[in-house]
């Protein structure tokens, strides 16, 4: 089953070669020009975006990263280096946890959200380079009682202060973005504040004698509005596809990576673009990382955001309940953005 493996496990003995379960065919060969070297992400200061002074001109920079990118790194985020530390040592040590203390969190069968602690398994039985523990954090409602609750009272105390500093944050930017879109802020939070649907999800990488034949994260972009990245230890490997092209991007030590997902470029009309990303494991070194997703509430239509449209701006995308899209959003397993195409109303 697509919850009992771990590659932290399997990695525990040197191995020579990769199991063929991990070995992704064909191998996404790199387009022309081959490799591209590593880019700086755009960056967004926050400081900028409350004090009033060069407020409008850091909102402009918000608004074309949104539009261009979709992906910037975030800093004087004023989330507390003092918390970013701890979810660190907090996520390393539950991942230094025996196997058996960490299965008693394993992903259940027939949890459609596959919320839990295991690895996943993509299309044709390949499994990504990683393991992954996922769950819903909010409304507190939806925590599954197995999951959340039941975490060491350390790990569990860190996320619950981590999760209300990021999901304040998360709330100001999507204010911003309103404000950047020529949009109310309460057209909004309308769509995904205050009981909007949250979730988390830390991630293992263990190293790999060869990245290039795995894919730690495979492509996909995400179902979130936003996506906020906390990279614990400094091991790079995200990469993005921009301009027709792979590349590997790096950011600064405490910087928070935000970029974003499906739904906001829905709700935007396609202004703000959600990208295609991946990740490749280190050849020697773990990666970990912390991805905080806001999505909409569960009670919305998931569709363009009804004052952008007008006789000029025409509808992109269809809309949806929330339901419909996510039946839609599984079927697609994740690949790619194809989901996202089907929502897309054609014009010629
Ligand atoms: C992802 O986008 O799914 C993975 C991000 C990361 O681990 O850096
Ligand atoms: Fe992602």
């Amino acid at each position: 089953s697509s919850s009992n493996f771990s590659v932290q496990e399997l990695v525990k003995q040197p191995i020579k070669t990769i199991p063929q379960h991990y070995v992704r065919q064909p191998v996404p060969s790199a387009p022309c020009g081959g490799h591209r070297p590593s880019q700086m992400l755009p960056t967004i200061d926050m400081n900028r975006l409350v004090s009033g002074k060069d407020f409008d001109v850091e909102l402009g920079k918000l608004h074309s990263t949104c539009k261009d990118w979709g992906f910037f790194q975030l800093v004087n985020h004023g989330v507390n280096s003092s918390i970013l530390e701890k979810v660190k040592l907090e996520v390393e040590g539950f991942y230094q946890l025996p196997l058996v203390e960490k299965m008693k969190f394993r992903i259940r069968e027939g949890d459609a959200e596959a919320e839990g602690y295991g690895s996943t398994e993509r299309d044709g039985g390949k499994f990504d380079w990683a393991d992954r523990f996922f769950m819903t954090t909010n409304p507190n409602h939806k925590r599954k009682p197995h999951l959340f609750p039941q975490l060491p009272s350390s790990l569990r105390n860190t996320l619950e202060s981590y999760i209300s500093e990021v999901k304040t944050l998360g709330k100001k930017l999507l204010c911003l973005m309103a404000k950047a879109l020529d949009m109310e802020e309460k057209e909004m939070m309308g769509y995904c504040f205050d009981d909007g649907m949250q979730s988390l999800r830390m991630t293992y990488y263990p190293p790999c004698p060869q990245p290039e034949l795995v894919m730690g994260t495979t492509s996909h972009s995400d179902f979130s509005l936003i996506t906020i990245l906390h990279q614990l230890n400094g091991v790079d490997g995200l990469h993005i596809h921009k301009d027709g092209a792979w590349f590997p991007v790096s950011f600064l030590p405490n910087a928070l990576v935000v970029n974003v997902g499906d739904t906001l470029e829905i709700f935007s009309n396609g202004v703000y673009r959600s990208i295609e990303h991946k990740v490749v494991p280190n050849v020697e070194k773990e990666r970990m990382s912390v991805a905080f997703f806001i999505n909409p509430k569960f009670d919305v239509q998931v569709g363009p955001a009804p004052s952008l449209i007008n006789p000029q701006n025409p509808p992109l995308f269809k809309t949806v309940s929330l339901d419909q899209y996510v039946k839609g959003f599984v079927s697609h397993k994740l690949n790619g953005k194809s989901h996202l195409h089907n929502m897309r109303i054609d014009r010629d």
